[in-house]
């Protein structure tokens, strides 16, 4: 059974909270892979509708691999041509998806999911460093708040880890 559905005062409070605790735990931080560990760790303990959270890292002009995450088994390797990473990856831009059985070519890690979000990382000057995938058991999981804050995060993790290199 999917966890209940936050309400939407709730789930925004619940992002104001967990924003602020991935700031003050990233503040000086200059290592890439522990800011994902983190991120990715502190988001999925604290929303509830958040199932499998993590990262794909680019590693190439057309690859995706599996960062930091939570949750069950990822896959590891998504070429920019597949799915729901590689779409949001390829166009640079969030892709909210309320049913994964409606998007073509999205790929099934997990039986159990049914909807997601993916936002990239990209640097101020429009280099893409990873994407963040969120995956729900529970349909149209996400909506506009959620974009509105994890596009936050990642536009400040784009902003704070620019020099990281990935090709
Ligand atoms: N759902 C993703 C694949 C990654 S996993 O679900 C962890 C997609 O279609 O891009």
């Amino acid at each position: 059974m999917p966890a209940p559905m936050p309400t939407e005062t709730d789930r925004a409070a619940r992002y104001e909270e967990t924003l602020a605790r991935i700031d003050a735990l990233l503040d000086g931080e200059g290592d890439w892979i522990a800011a994902m560990a983190t991120v990715a760790c502190e988001l999925h303990h604290s929303l509830p509708h958040f199932d499998w959270t993590g990262f794909y890292r680019a590693v190439a002009p057309d690859l995706l691999v599996i960062g930091p995450y939570q949750g069950g088994h990822g896959c590891l390797r998504i070429p920019f041509s597949q799915g729901v990473c590689g779409a949001a990856a390829r166009e640079r831009r969030t892709r909210l998806v309320p049913d994964v059985e409606a998007f073509p070519g999205h790929i099934a890690c997990s039986s159990s999911t049914r909807s997601e979000i993916v936002v990239p990382v990209l640097t101020p000057e429009g280099r893409l460093l990873a994407v963040l995938d969120v995956d729900s058991d529970a349909p149209a999981a996400f909506d506009e708040t959620d974009r509105l804050f994890l596009e936050r995060l990642c536009r400040k993790l784009g902003a704070q880890f620019a020099a990281t290199k990935t090709l």
